[in-house]
């Protein structure tokens, strides 16, 4: 099997670097190939996402990807952009389902910002569409406003669109996410306003008749964004559109008090998937040997489940990942009194260590 190694930018190099450790320590013969991508990839051949790392991905069993971007191509047009290489892959590969999960595990219930009773025990799972909505929505762009009090200003513009059968296949995924948890969705729209959001939650109620025993609920984005903090606990799955599952992936993630432990899986119709943690480049600590690896490393664990077809591999890597926070081993960013600050280096090869 081949995995494409894709690190880019920031800490993105440290973090894949102690995933392909973990990987390697598996004792599976897996392939792994390494390609420039983001910042990275504009350096090497001009473009974010170069032709050439682009056909390692469409051939790759899976992809291991670790964060793009950084300040200084804040002033590239936007085609060349660092952001512009994950878009496109998941674009170019159809990876249309996203799936980031947050949950608070028992040794870190101090990090977060809620209190202990509000989010102990948070296993949530946010199902977010990755190829359509106001991200891929044409047509947009700048030009002179048509009509309206600013005629002739200049104004922007951005295309929110989501056909029948797109919203279809996120559905399925969704409520056959939901059938292997607790049996509860909840679709997150905006059809108080939007024609989009009332389309899609048509939808979803028309897919739900062929899921009787998942329980779908639907809520609009600023009340779910209300409850996530509220009382986090009482969602199970969360399906939603891109924009939305943006921002709310993001929220979700916090309330564990540390995106340096979410991992994510963005998915095609085949399971074919790209890997990547939740969290950014984090350009200001960049090789300062700080970052947190387990996001990634976990992010690899779901790779081994859900592309690779080693789910009690899957289920090592991840029961490592409790032992080393169990030991008390903790990168800067999850570090507390009591409990040992370690490099990403050190926590790394913990891991393996446990394995
Ligand atoms: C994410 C990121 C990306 C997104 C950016 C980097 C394009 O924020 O994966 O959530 O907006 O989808
Ligand atoms: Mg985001």
């Amino acid at each position: 099997m081949k995995i494409a190694v894709l690190p880019g930018d920031g800490i993105g190099p440290e973090i894949v670097t102690e995933a392909v450790h973990v990987l390697n320590a598996l004792g599976e013969q897996f392939t792994l190939e390494e390609a420039p991508v983001g910042g990275a990839g504009y350096e090497a051949h001009g473009h974010p996402l170069p032709d050439s790392t682009l056909s390692l991905a469409k051939d790759a069993d899976a992809i291991l990807f670790g964060a793009v971007g950084d300040w200084k191509y804040d002033t590239l047009e936007r085609a060349l952009r660092p952001e512009q290489a994950i878009l496109g892959l998941r674009k170019h590969l159809q990876l249309f389902a996203n799936f980031r999960p947050a949950i608070l595990y028992k040794e870190l219930a101090g990090a977060s910002s809620l209190k202990p009773e509000i989010v102990s025990g948070l296993d949530i799972l946010i199902v977010r569409e990755l190829n359509g909505d106001i991200y891929f929505g044409q047509p947009r762009g700048v030009r002179a406003a048509p009509d309206g009090p600013f005629a002739g200003a200049r104004e922007g513009f951005d295309t929110m669109r989501y056909s029948v059968p797109e919203v279809e296949r996120i559905g399925h995924v969704a409520f056959q996410a939901a059938q292997k948890r607790n049996r509860k969705l909840t679709s997150v729209d905006k059809s108080n306003v939007l024609e989009t959001s009332q389309l899609w939650r048509d939808t979803m109620i028309e897919v739900s008749k062929q899921y009787p025993d998942v329980e779908l609920s639907h809520m609009y984005v600023d009340n779910a964004a209300m409850q996530l903090v509220k009382a986090p606990k009482a969602f199970d799955v969360v399906v939603t559109g891109n924009m939305f599952g943006d921002i709310l992936s993001d929220q979700a993630a916090m309330l564990t008090g540390s995106i340096g432990m979410l991992p994510s899986a963005s998915l095609d119709k085949n399971n074919k998937g790209l890997y990547e943690p939740s969290h950014g480049s984090a350009p200001d600590i960049a090789g300062k040997g700080i970052a947190n690896p387990l996001a990634t490393i976990l992010s690899a664990a779901m790779m081994l489940r859900y592309s690779l077809g080693k789910p009690e591999q899957a289920d090592r890597v991840e029961a490592a990942v409790k032992t080393v926070l169990a030991q008390g081993l903790r990168t800067a960013d999850i570090w507390e009194a009591g409990t040992r600050k370690v490099s990403t280096r050190e926590m790394g090869a913990a891991v393996v260590a446990a394995l």
